[in-house]
């Protein structure tokens, strides 16, 4: 870290995942108490009032760290030199949707987005993206930015192995602390698939402890799949702050690294590892060592996992195969 503020982008600035992500990663929760950071805030132009308002409130905070924000609706502009940039801006899903329904509505932003990063992000840009369809627009932004590598781009599958981690801890009766090794295989979508088999508690084979397989099939994994429609029916919007908090957490890993003895899922492209094919971005175990994931290996996948893996993963082939059709991938 270096008191040359890194710069960090983030999209859809003026909403809701937004209004809770921007105030943390100034206040250093991204990259740490010594590491000053400049925000650079895209917004469509209807929106960027409401936006000049966020950034009163960000001054009002004199967070130390926040060296400056920038704002615009142009993202070859706002992309100018970044170090980090979150994709977040994308229209919600509403009560009834799933989330591929936004293929159409969404797709597009990210190869404008991809382009303008391609063209203008800094040379070690690595770019997050939230917004959904998050893993297929996280691909349509990777095959329109052929000069960054490809596996600068990764999506967020962070909130569904949060939820994951929360679900098994209540249900073992320990604090999240003590839950270790959980793995969210394929999709950011009902097809996902929460693996608690390689997952530990307190050090113990999570399977084993649980004890229950009726609890894993019947109860678990529906809760995890389903937790982004729960929460748009309980709140009528669609999770913000849980939302923003995987984001941070997510970037930050990638950026500063992941515990000892310990993994997080990540949305990567898929390199061949557990026999995904290459061509997605899924959901894999991965640590982080000096800014570089790596997916873990080795891991043994049963019938029961096998067969969820690959129907979360043909899901994500037909989104790719759609978003082709839409002229989408460079
Ligand atoms: P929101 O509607 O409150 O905010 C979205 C913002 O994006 C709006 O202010 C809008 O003006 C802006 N926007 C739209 N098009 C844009 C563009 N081309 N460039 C820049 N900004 C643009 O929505 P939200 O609740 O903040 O959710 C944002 C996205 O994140 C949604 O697609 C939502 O489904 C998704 N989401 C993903 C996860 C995940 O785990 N991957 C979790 C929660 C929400
Ligand atoms: C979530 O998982 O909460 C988000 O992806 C929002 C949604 O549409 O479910």
């Amino acid at each position: 870290m270096s008191n040359t503020p890194v710069k960090v982008a983030v999209t859809g600035a003026a909403g809701a995942i937004c209004y809770n992500l921007l105030f943390r990663i100034a206040a250093g929760e991204l990259l740490g108490p010594e590491q000053p950071v400049e925000l650079r805030l895209l917004e469509i132009t209807p929106a960027l009032k409401a936006l000049e308002g966020v950034v009163m409130e960000l001054d009002d905070c004199a967070f130390p760290l926040l060296s400056k924000v920038e704002i615009g609706d142009d993202a070859n502009t706002v992309f100018d030199g970044v170090n980090l940039a979150m994709l977040v801006g994308a229209r919600p899903r509403s009560k009834g949707m799933e989330r591929s329904d936004l293929l159409e509505a969404n797709g597009a932003i990210f190869t404008v987005q991809g382009r303008a990063l391609n063209d203008h992000a800094a040379d070690d840009v690595k770019v997050l993206v939230t917004g959904n369809p998050a893993n297929t627009n996280a691909l349509i932004a990777m095959s329109n930015a052929p000069d960054i590598p490809n596996r600068r781009f990764n999506a967020l599958t962070r909130l569904d192995h949060n939820r994951a981690v929360a679900q098994l801890a209540q249900k073992t009766g320990v604090s999240v602390n003590a839950i270790s090794q959980m793995t969210i295989w394929g999709n950011h979508s009902a097809t996902q698939y929460p693996d608690v088999f390689h997952a530990l508690v307190d050090g113990r084979p999570a399977a084993e402890v649980v004890d229950d397989q009726d609890w894993v099939e019947n109860d678990f994994l529906p809760t995890v799949q389903k937790r982004g429609a729960a929460i748009i029916d309980a709140r009528g919007a669609s999770s913000a702050a849980s939302a923003a908090n995987a984001t941070i957490e997510h970037m930050r890993d990638w950026v500063r690294g992941t515990p000892a003895n310990d993994w997080v899922s990540m949305s990567v492209p898929s390199d061949g590892s557990y026999g995904i094919a290459e061509g997605v971005i899924t959901s894999y175990p991965c640590t982080v060592t000096d800014g570089e994931y790596s997916i873990v290996e080795g891991l043994e996948i049963d019938a029961f996992s096998r067969e969820k893996i690959d129907a979360s993963v043909a899901e994500l082939n037909s989104e790719r195969e759609a978003v082709h059709g839409m002229g989408l991938l460079g």
